[in-house]
């Protein structure tokens, strides 16, 4: 039977025990902003009623819930997201903001960008569509999250056109003339990631909203956490113009122990914090090796 939205935001409130959520749900379930839909005192048909309830009952078998709503914002942008590839975190807005800046320094008319992992596209196609004239080579080891990314790309493609492209590629592998001999893809000014980083035993333990839905692949690096972060870092110089920089994220605990590393391989380090304040990563700078 139908019903108001308000009768509808009270129901799913009742069911999922949060307002937000219940917002959320109603708005994608009647595609109109929650707010608007209420002004308008717009009546809620059947189908939309069935709709929310489907995303309810997706939410209490433990889904995350951007998985069930299909899309999430990541800085200026709304994403599509699903169990193909990471949630777009918060912190990694941080990195995102980290690499802006970096490049607005060198104020260069084209910046060049690699970033390793792109999984769904936020940090590739929030770079391209905040700093101007910037081109973005993003990879990642998954078809998955690829497919993801270039639906992504798809989406935003009438601000960023021609600006990202992407590559299926384990790390550097697709800019390793040893390994792409017949593709010049030259240096980098800038080499972002957010690579896996969480150990297997820390793995065992996340919550499952996590461990359950989003791909181990984009979170499990192996049995330190740190590995994929010291790989990046080892191998970066050489696709480094001089004087570009590596940001990278990586668990606050991790901070200290990679910061030493990234020191010890000569890079110079500067740490910088979440919006919780927490320390989350690392602007890794060092001359280019020449070869
Ligand atoms: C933590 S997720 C980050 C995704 C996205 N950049 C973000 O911040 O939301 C890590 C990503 O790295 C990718 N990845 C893992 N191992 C890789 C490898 N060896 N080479 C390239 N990408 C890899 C995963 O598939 C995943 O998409």
């Amino acid at each position: 039977m139908p019903r108001s939205v308000l009768e509808l935001f009270n129901e799913i409130k009742a069911e999922t025990g949060s307002s937000q959520t219940a917002r959320w749900i109603v708005a994608e379930a009647i595609s109109t902003p929650y707010y608007q839909a209420l002004l308008l005192g717009l009546e809620v048909q059947d189908a939309s009623i069935a709709k929310a309830q489907g995303f309810v009952e997706r939410l209490q078998r433990g889904e995350p819930i951007q998985y069930v709503l299909g899309r999430w914002g990541f800085r200026d942008l709304e994403l599509i997201v699903d169990s193909r590839a990471l949630i777009p975190r918060p912190e990694t807005e941080v990195v995102v903001e980290m690499a802006i800046r970096n490049l607005s320094r060198k104020a260069l008319e084209h910046p060049r960008v690699l970033e390793l992992g792109t999984g769904s596209g936020a940090c590739a196609i929030a770079i391209a569509t905040e700093v101007k004239g910037s081109y973005v080579l993003a990879t990642d080891l998954s078809t998955e999250a690829l497919s993801l990314a270039t639906t992504n790309l798809e989406a935003h493609k009438g601000r960023i056109s021609g600006q990202v492209e992407l590559l299926l590629a384990d790390w550097f592998s697709a800019v390793d003339p040893a390994e792409q001999a017949m593709i010049e893809r030259g240096r980098f000014d800038l080499i972002l990631s957010n690579p896996p980083y969480i150990n297997q035993v820390d793995y065992d333990h996340l919550d499952p909203v996590v461990r359950n839905w989003e791909p181990k692949s984009a979170l499990l690096s192996g049995k330190a956490g740190t590995e994929q972060l010291e790989t990046i870092l080892e191998k970066a110089p050489r696709y480094l113009n001089k004087g570009a920089s590596v940001i990278l994220e990586m668990d606050p605990s991790q901070v200290e122990r990679v910061a030493k590393f990234a020191r010890s391989v000569g890079y110079q380090c500067k740490i910088f914090r979440d919006l919780a304040e927490r320390e989350r990563g690392l602007v890794a700078t060092r001359p280019t090796i020449e070869e």
